[in-house]
């Protein structure tokens, strides 16, 4: 017997995931979506997939178009993100402040504070079930300055920052040794026990 969607959906909740907006733009037009189904395939080719609901704008878009930039967001762009996952919001309204945006070679914007930003090429489409899983060769990277994170995960956003970037910020980066002498000794203690 098949397992439940809404089973099955509750499970995959609880695996946590990194937030991106795909973009492209093309004979089919401009359209971005947030995506988190994104994972590496092989650096290899760099290859990479992206799946998306074909039911989605988002989908039809890629597919005539051919090529998409994989923005991976940060702890600043919940509201973003929101804002690209809006079943409502018309594209337009999703691109609205053009100060956030700028173009990579393959003409997909690219988000200019993402913590990294993936141009690709679709090198293959399979469908399964609702989604059409894109497989793309990854033709161009940038490193965000920021190397921070945004997770989704059990249906709520957390940030993903590295501890001692966090305390600099908050000034208390003298803390770090300390922790980690603590956490070290602990770690000792429990052993030895
Ligand atoms: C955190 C988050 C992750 C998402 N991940 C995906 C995904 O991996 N694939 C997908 O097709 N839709 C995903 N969505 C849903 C789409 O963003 C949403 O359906 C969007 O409205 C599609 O837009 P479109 O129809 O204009 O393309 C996600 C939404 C959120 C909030």
């Amino acid at each position: 017997m098949a397992l439940p969607s809404a089973d099955y959906r509750n499970a995959m909740a609880r695996l946590g995931a990194a937030v991106t907006i795909v973009t492209t733009d093309g004979s089919a037009g401009l359209h971005g979506l947030t995506v988190s189904a994104v994972c590496s395939i092989s650096d290899n080719p760099a290859t990479l997939l992206v799946c998306i609901n074909r039911a989605s704008r988002g989908y039809a878009a890629v597919r005539e178009n051919g090529v998409l930039c994989v923005n991976v967001l940060g702890p600043g762009h919940a509201d973003l993100s929101t804002r690209f996952a809006s079943a409502t919001a018309h594209i337009d309204e999703r691109f609205s402040d053009p100060n956030l945006w700028m173009k990579m070679a393959s003409g997909c914007p690219r988000l200019r504070d993402a913590t990294v930003c993936l141009d690709c090429k679709v090198d293959r489409v399979l469908d399964v079930g609702t989604h059409g899983m894109f497989i793309c060769e990854a033709t161009d990277v940038l490193l965000g300055s920021e190397c921070s994170g945004l997770v989704y995960f059990n249906r709520g956003f957390y940030g993903v920052i590295n501890s001692k970037t966090k305390l600099a910020q908050t000034g208390l980066a003298w803390l770090v040794p300390a922790l980690r002498l603590r956490i070290s000794r602990s770690a000792i203690r429990e052993r030895g026990k």
